[in-house]
Formats: structure tokens, sequence, C-alpha cells
């Protein structure tokens, strides 16, 4: 069965609007946990919007699973992963203005800078994956920097305005699916999806995880962390391996 990894940056979105103590994405943590989430997935923001240090921390030492952190590929954030050590990290490209994160990370134009910039977090036994649009010389490029996953960014498919578009975007997306596969790097999806859009992906074999924040808990802030997380895995569950 494909994973589930939830993202509980919004948790921390709703604590710091009041800059209060909660919610607590720890707490959330350990309720997604419990639900049945094989992962905790963290975005470690240059402007710390909405997760703070003193959440990766906590999360490393609470977090029984594995614990996903997103950053960008900055000196700062490689510091810090090889501090924390999480299990995974994914490179994000990041840019203040933004509301999330909008598109996949170049990693075509970036080879040798990027490969040379994982090699001390490679080489301190954490996982890395890079966030890339489904365009296979991106593909192709996250398989020559050397890492071992790359999460397609489902973002454009999850917002497509129209059902040709949203087509469209799904079959760039199933074709990256398999390019990745031909290059033998595993392969998460992520960005945008919901409780129906994730439904197109339910008969393609080999996804590794769905990553996924928004919409779980925005479900959660109505009915509770743990009934949104088993909702979406129980979705998954019915899904090829
Ligand atoms: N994957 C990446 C790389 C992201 O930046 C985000 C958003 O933080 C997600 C997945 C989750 O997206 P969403 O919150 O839309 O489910």
């Amino acid at each position: 069965m494909p994973k589930l990894a939830v993202n509980v940056d919004h948790i921390a979105t709703i604590r710091q609007a009041r800059l209060a103590k909660e919610p607590d994405p720890v707490h959330a943590a350990f309720l997604a946990e419990m639900a049945g989430a094989s992962g905790i997935i963290v975005h470690l923001r240059e402007d710390r919007r909405h997760i703070q240090d003193r959440d990766v921390g906590l999360l490393k030492q609470t977090v029984k699973r594995a614990l996903h952190l997103e950053m960008a590929a900055t000196q700062e954030m490689q510091q810090i992963a090889l501090e924390i050590k999480p299990y995974m990290i994914c490179l994000v490209p990041e840019k203040r203005q933004e509301l999330t994160t909008e598109g996949g990370l170049d990693v075509a134009s970036r080879i040798e800078e990027l490969k040379e910039y994982l090699k001390p977090i490679k080489d301190s036994g954490i996982k890395t994956s890079l966030f890339i649009d489904a365009e296979e010389k991106q593909i192709e490029a996250a398989q020559k920097v050397g890492s071992e996953y790359i999460e397609i960014h489902t973002g454009h498919y999850a917002d497509a305005e129209d059902e040709v578009q949203r087509r469209t975007e799904l079959k760039k997306i199933l074709k990256g699916i398999k390019v990745a596969q031909d290059f033998m790097l595993k392969v998460n999806l992520g960005h945008g999806l919901d409780y129906e859009n994730i439904w197109a992906f339910s008969s393609i074999p080999g996804i590794n995880e769905y990553s996924i924040g928004h919409s779980i808990v925005a479900r959660a802030s109505l009915i509770g962390m743990e009934r949104a997380v088993r909702e979406m895995l129980e979705i998954i569950r019915t899904f090829a391996d």
C-alpha cells in the first residue's frame, strides 16, 4: 500500500496567527501517527512563518516513524538538517512572497551544485528527495544528482481550472511517474492533493508516498486529526501498490 505522510505546517500556522502556544504541531503529529500516518512532514521556512526551530527539534524526539524536513537549499538549512537528522529531507524552492510552494525545484540547471549540497546530508545517513515538476529533464537531473527519491509536484493538477487542463496536467504526472520509475527513482506525490482529486492515482502502481497537508488539516479543524487522517488512509488503502 502507498504510504501517507502528513504535513502539519498549518497547525503551526494557526498557532502563529496569535503567537500562542497552541495548537501544537507536536500534538498533531502524535495524533496523525496514532491514526496510521507513516510519516510527519514539516517545512522549516526561512521566514519561520509557521514551523519554528523548536518544533523540528521536538518532532525529531517525538515522531516514532519518519520525520521529513522540507527545506530550501541554503547553508542554514543544511546545518539544521545535519544537526536534527530527520529521516528524510526534501529540497523545495522557496520564495518569501508565496502563499505556498508554487512550483518544482529547477534541478536541471543546478546538477553539480545540488550534488555537492546533498553530499554531507547523504553521508550522514539522511534520505533525500527533490520536489520537482513532472518534466523529463528535471527527473533525469534528479537521478544525476543522486537523490534516491523525488516528489512530483501535483499542484498544477490540483489547481486546474477545467477538466481539459486537469486531464493535461494529470497526463504529465502519470508520464513523469513512468519516467522516474525507469530511472529507478522512488516516487512520492504531493501538493494540493485532497479527498477527491487523489482518486486519479488509484490505479497507478509504484507510488511510494503521498505528502498531504492542507486538506487533512482543514478537515481536522472540523472533525479532528485522527478521523481526518483515517479517512485519507481509507482511500489510499484501496489503491494499487
Ligand atoms: N509537498 C511539498 C514539497 C510542499 O511544499 C507542500 C506544501 O507545504 C506539500 C507537499 C503539501 O501540500 P498541501 O498542503 O497542499 O497538501
